[in-house]
């Protein structure tokens, strides 16, 4: 953060204020309003955050208008192509990309904690088999600080880090067990000679009765799509883990935080709806009749995979995603996939009406990943586990970052109150 000496005027019942403009390297300058309370008596007013920065951070830059995503400074694109998913994860927590030795070290300190605790399989067995993965989920994270407890100490930077390499370990092993569970097959415990993506297609799809081989296509596929959504700067979810981290809250618990809020079908739930709108519509004939709907204001309908608070240009990872699931069905020989079809001739429509043209509406991740998802053997109902998968190394970055800021303070947000104002209490027998 650059001092520029910038400051903004603000002019209130008489009274001028002279407010603080933070420079960033890159985006839009920020107001700093932290001492407007104190001194104008005022709170700001943005329930949305459309219009504000919560926090500084080093990780990750979206420039909505460019449609462009950088880790660390280095465009998604060139990462997706050039990178894989556990080096994305060391530069996303440690800052820069790994040397060779630092990337075989990383790789091998999370190979070693890749397996739960056996008794965390009990709790597995305690829900109900149709429950959805993410409830599960969400439940076994927040169940972890009840397994490991020597690395819950949030003071302790070795403590912090053990946490870290658990999360991204483990999360593979406890997506499948949800899987595993919810179609009644045994656990498949993580074999250490397989590569991240290969090691969680086995957990997901082997059985014990025969040998499972991992097409090395579908890996490089599903590590592509960890990377994609390894990171994306505050958005709900990463907030929601900042907030419950304020308090002091330990690892787990902040990340269970984090995957309830990418649930919603607004955040990360959106690929799973967006495939099941796909199948929905069917057939391409059918297409503009869902377009209406998009656009009908007194309809809740919405185009699932489209639209963006921040990319108001294509979202660079949906090209990525778009292309890879080009090149999974063509290897795979399905690439009369009716849901593709649909999908890119939805994008086509959808993208010349005015409607989202003059919205700026795109399509996001979640508009082909759900393609290739299927296209490798998932249920709709992993495809947001995949995505907190994925996403754990950003929640987990972030929330390092975080704590490593001496200047931390809990998040306390004000409101404005709009209830009644003092009154006093009646009796039942006069209401
Ligand atoms: N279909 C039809 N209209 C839309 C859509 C859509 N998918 N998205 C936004 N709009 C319209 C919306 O009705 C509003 O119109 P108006 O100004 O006339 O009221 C305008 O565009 C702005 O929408 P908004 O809801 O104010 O924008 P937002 O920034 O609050 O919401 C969003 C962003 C992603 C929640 C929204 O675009 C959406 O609901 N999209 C569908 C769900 C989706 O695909 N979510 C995945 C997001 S990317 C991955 C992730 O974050 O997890």
């Amino acid at each position: 953060m650059k001092d520029t000496l910038k400051t903004a005027t603000l002019t209130l019942n008489g009274q001028t204020y002279e407010l603080p403009v933070l420079s960033p390297t890159a985006g839009p300058d920020v107001i700093d309003i932290r001492k407007l309370y104190a001194q104008a008596g005022v709170f700001t007013y943005d329930p949305g955050f459309t219009s504000t920065a919560s926090c500084d951070s080093t990780i990750t830059f979206i420039d909505g208008d460019k449609g462009e995503l950088l880790h660390r400074g280095y465009p998604i694109d060139q990462l997706a192509e050039k990178s894989h998913y556990l080096e994305v994860c060391y530069l996303l927590l440690y800052g820069e990309l790994p040397t060779a030795a630092q990337l075989e070290d990383f790789e091998t300190r999370v190979t070693r904690h890749t397996m739960v605790h056996e008794q965390m399989q009990n709790f597995f067995r305690g829900f109900r088999r149709d429950a959805h993965p993410m409830a599960i989920i969400v439940g076994v994270v927040g169940a972890m600080s009840a397994f490991y407890h020597d690395s819950t100490d949030i003071n302790d930077p070795w403590q912090r880090e053990v946490a870290s390499i658990r999360m991204i370990a483990k999360m593979p092993t406890i997506c499948a067990w949800a899987y595993k569970y919810s179609i009644g097959q045994p656990f498949v415990y993580p074999r250490n000679d397989l590569d991240y993506a290969s090691n969680f297609l086995r957990m997901c799809f082997a059985v014990p009765a025969e040998e499972y081989e991992v097409n090395p296509i579908l890996a490089r596929a599903m590590d592509r799509i960890f990377t994609l959504h390894a990171d994306h700067e505050q958005n709900a979810s990463t907030s929601t883990v900042r907030l419950a981290s304020s308090s002091g809250a330990n690892p787990f618990a902040c990340i269970a935080a984090g995957i309830a809020c990418l649930w919603g079908p607004a955040h990360g739930g959106a690929n799973q709806a967006c495939l099941e709108m796909l199948r929905e519509i069917g057939t391409v004939d059918r297409i503009p009749e869902y377009i209406e709907r998009a656009k009908d204001k007194n309809d809740p309908f919405r185009l699932m995979g489209f639209g963006h608070r921040v990319y108001k240009n294509f979202d660079p990872r949906a090209k990525v995603m778009k292309q890879s699931a080009d090149e999974v069905l063509e290897l795979l020989g399905i690439e009369d996939n009716p849901t593709l079809q649909v999908a890119k001739e939805l994008e086509k429509q959808a993208l010349s009406d005015p409607y989202f043209i003059e919205k700026k509406l795109f399509p996001n991740v979640d508009f082909y990943s759900g393609i290739i998802l299927e296209a490798m053997g998932f249920p709709t109902s992993m495809f947001t586990p995949i995505f907190a998968l994925s996403r754990t190394v950003g929640w987990i970055s972030q929330w390092k970052e975080q704590l490593s800021d001496p200047a931390h303070k809990i998040g306390r947000p004000r409101q404005l109150y709009l209830g009644e104002t003092r009154r006093d209490y009646v009796d039942i027998e006069n209401r």
